[in-house]
């Protein structure tokens, strides 16, 4: 567990754990929950689990296979550091819960699927599984049964002790490619790729013709010296004047150790007698040749390629001379995001929202779920027989707040107390949910012990760190003015925010700001129950704030009604007289496509919502968007953020700067 503090608090600071062969190991024991890493693969759940471990009380369990081999669990291989052409070693302890014998693989999940590595194993027996690769492919691995036991196809199986080697990538001496292919004096390096027969010429207008084909790989070829491991842009233009539609495509052919093996990079429907453009990208795998061609359309058919080029894929995030959120709201509010593990792996990436976001919470790492541990807690019970024991473990949070430490931004915490992503044994005598639900005494010690070790453990490691917390998430019910039905109001009762509320008052340092924050608190109903909460709060003297969490979505969103919650709100003063503080905590906006008009109209709503709160300023301390960009939201599918998947600013982000 040490180890893996020390590697996670390395991992957060983005430099690896620099040991004697520089190699970054990672264990993951699995004793205080599912690492984010590992991600289910088809209907496949991993928890973690006390029925069988390799070493220690758990191990990872992956349950609700359907019948097939991908139901399994997959390693993020990027957050590790596994990227293309970067050696790597697993091994991993298995055990699958079945009466036959078979394989047992650690192989690619997607790309060409391939076997890393595999042991062959009888039933419920620990076995070491070791894989020791580089890949040639951008892609996650994947612990599953081989294609042929099939007999696996519906077993459970563990996992334990995985311990991830990372090496580091062979740096490359050849010059960054930046090429555009000029006909002007010959052929330019293009050779015809064909068994014989097919022949290149150069056009009047600059291009370059294959003719003579006698199959569709035949096709005008070039040799690049790809480094392994970048992400390359290509583009082509190419036209054929003898077919009504056919594809066209750029390819790749790649040769490893003396075998060919090829890949489809990009295809375009080739309009008859029209210049068609073909853009793609490729990383580049672990070759000792690279050819990309055109090819395609019928075995006959003549072709012509003009302006083939290909460049380095630079990542840059944001633009020079950005204008920046923090900045622009300086004198206004805070400006905020969540953040994911994922995002905190990448260096550059953290260093750019630096510039444009002054408060961080983390998307999911310190709800109950990920800090709770039950397993020990179970364990705890056993050995004291005292109800009440809790044990919580912070590996997952440790990233975030070391990183926020180092770079001396502040921290929103979210959240104590929820009726969601929380563990259900947390209720249950023994923490095991076929024991009954414990009575309301020992549910409001071990939500005291709870909000006590969180607030104690953060503030002793990360002092001043967290300056706010959402001690309450989403306790209205979504329809009738009363509490949402939890197992919260089931054992303890609806006073369970103010009960959280009082604990949290006991242990936060001084000067914590302390929000209830709930989603729709803008719909009538709804609203009212969100101001019953907060006078209750407030007539105890417990509470700072109110947070909004703000989930939009333009044309259902009603701005009206957003407006008069707002204000409502508002009007509410804390015991001492001073202003109910404010704070929208994860605004996102979703519009129906990615595409130009609705940018627009996307823009225009998250003007309207800032001017809206610019009338606040003062008591409203704070707005985050739930996320930064588009491909990492929760609703990814609805493009709700200010920044696109490529990290580059959308016409929302504009809206707001300008
Ligand atoms: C979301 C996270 O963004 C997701 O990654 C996770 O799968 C579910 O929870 N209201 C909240 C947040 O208070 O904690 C939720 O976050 C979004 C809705």
């Amino acid at each position: 567990m040490r180890k893996l503090l020390v590697i996670l608090a390395a991992l957060a600071l983005c430099l690896p754990l620099a040991l004697a062969e520089d190699k970054t190991v990672t264990t993951f024991d699995f004793e205080s929950g599912v690492p984010g890493q590992f991600i289910q693969s088809g209907s496949a759940k991993p928890t973690v689990s006390t029925d069988v471990a390799h070493s220690g009380a758990s191990s990872l369990h992956v349950t609700g296979r359907s019948g097939n081999n991908w139901d399994a669990v997959d390693l993020n291989a990027a957050a590790m550091g596994i990227k293309t052409g970067v050696p790597a070693k697993i091994t991993a302890w298995v055990y699958v819960d079945s009466d036959e014998a078979g394989t047992f693989v650690i192989a690619k999940s997607d790309g060409d699927y391939a076997t890393l590595g595999s042991v062959s194993c009888p039933g419920r027996t620990w076995t070491q599984l070791t894989a020791d690769f580089d890949l040639n492919q951008p892609v996650n691995l994947r612990f599953q049964n081989s294609y042929d036991s099939t007999g696996w196809n519906n077993a459970e199986y563990y996992l334990d002790d995985v311990v991830v080697e990372v090496g580091q990538a062979e740096e490359s001496t050849e010059p960054p490619i930046d090429y555009k292919s000029d006909f002007s004096a010959g052929t330019d390096g293009w050779y015809a790729r064909s068994g014989g027969g097919a022949a290149l010429s150069v056009t009047g207008d600059g291009a370059l013709l294959i003719t003579g084909r006698t199959a569709t790989w035949n096709s005008p070829g070039r040799d690049f010296a790809l480094v392994t491991g970048k992400p390359y842009k290509i583009s082509v233009w190419v036209k054929q004047d003898q077919l009504k539609d056919p594809i066209l495509m750029v390819s790749i052919a790649h040769t490893r150790d003396g075998s060919e093996s090829y890949e489809n990079l990009g295809t375009v429907v080739a309009k008859q007698g029209e210049w068609c453009l073909i853009e793609c990208s490729y990383v580049a795998g672990r070759y000792d040749k690279n050819v990309l061609y055109v090819e395609g359309a019928g075995a006959e058919t003549d072709f012509m390629i003009k302006d083939f080029t290909i460049a380095e894929d630079i990542k840059t995030y944001g633009k020079e001379g950005l204008p920046s959120l923090k900045e622009v709201y300086a004198d206004k509010f805070d400006f905020g995001t969540a953040v994911i593990p994922m995002e905190l792996l990448d260096e550059e990436r953290m260093a750019f929202y630096k510039t444009q976001f002054a408060i961080f919470t983390p998307g999911n790492e310190m709800k109950p779920d990920y800090l709770l541990n039950p397993s020990q807690s179970k364990i705890a019970i056993k050995k004291t027989g005292d109800q009440t024991s809790v044990k919580v473990s912070f590996d997952t949070c440790i990233p975030l707040l070391t990183w926020a430490r180092d770079n001396g931004v502040k921290v929103h915490g979210h959240t104590l107390v929820w009726h969601s992503q929380t563990p259900e044994e947390f209720f249950h005598e023994d923490y095991s949910v076929n024991k009954p639900l414990v009575s309301r005494e020992v549910m409001l010690a071990r939500m005291e012990s709870y909000i006590q070790q969180v607030l104690e453990w953060t503030e002793e490691h990360f002092p001043g760190v967290i300056v706010s917390w959402d001690v309450v998430n989403e306790a209205a019910a979504d329809s009738g003015r009363k509490l949402r039905d939890s197992l919260w109001t089931q054992v303890v009762g609806d006073d369970f925010i103010n009960r959280a509320f009082e604990y949290a008052r006991k242990y936060a340092a001084p000067g914590t700001l302390l929000f209830y924050n709930d989603y729709n608190s803008e719909i009538p109903l709804k609203a009212l129950v969100t101001r019953d909460i907060m006078d209750s709060l407030l007539a105890d003297g417990t509470v700072d704030g109110f947070g909004f969490q703000s989930h939009y979505t333009v044309g259902s969103t009603n701005l009206f009604q957003v407006k008069v919650a707002l204000k409502e709100m508002a009007k509410r003063t804390r015991q001492d007289g001073s202003p109910l503080l404010l704070r929208v905590s994860e605004l996102d906006v979703g519009i129906a496509a990615n595409d130009e008009a609705n940018w627009k109209k996307q823009a225009d709503f998250y003007r309207e919502l800032f001017e809206l709160y610019e009338q606040y300023v003062g008591q409203l301390i704070a707005v985050h968007t739930w996320g930064t960009v588009d491909d990492l939201s929760w609703r990814a599918d609805k493009f709700p953020l200010l920044f696109d998947a490529d990290v580059q600013p959308k016409p929302a982000f504009y809206a707001l700067v300008e």
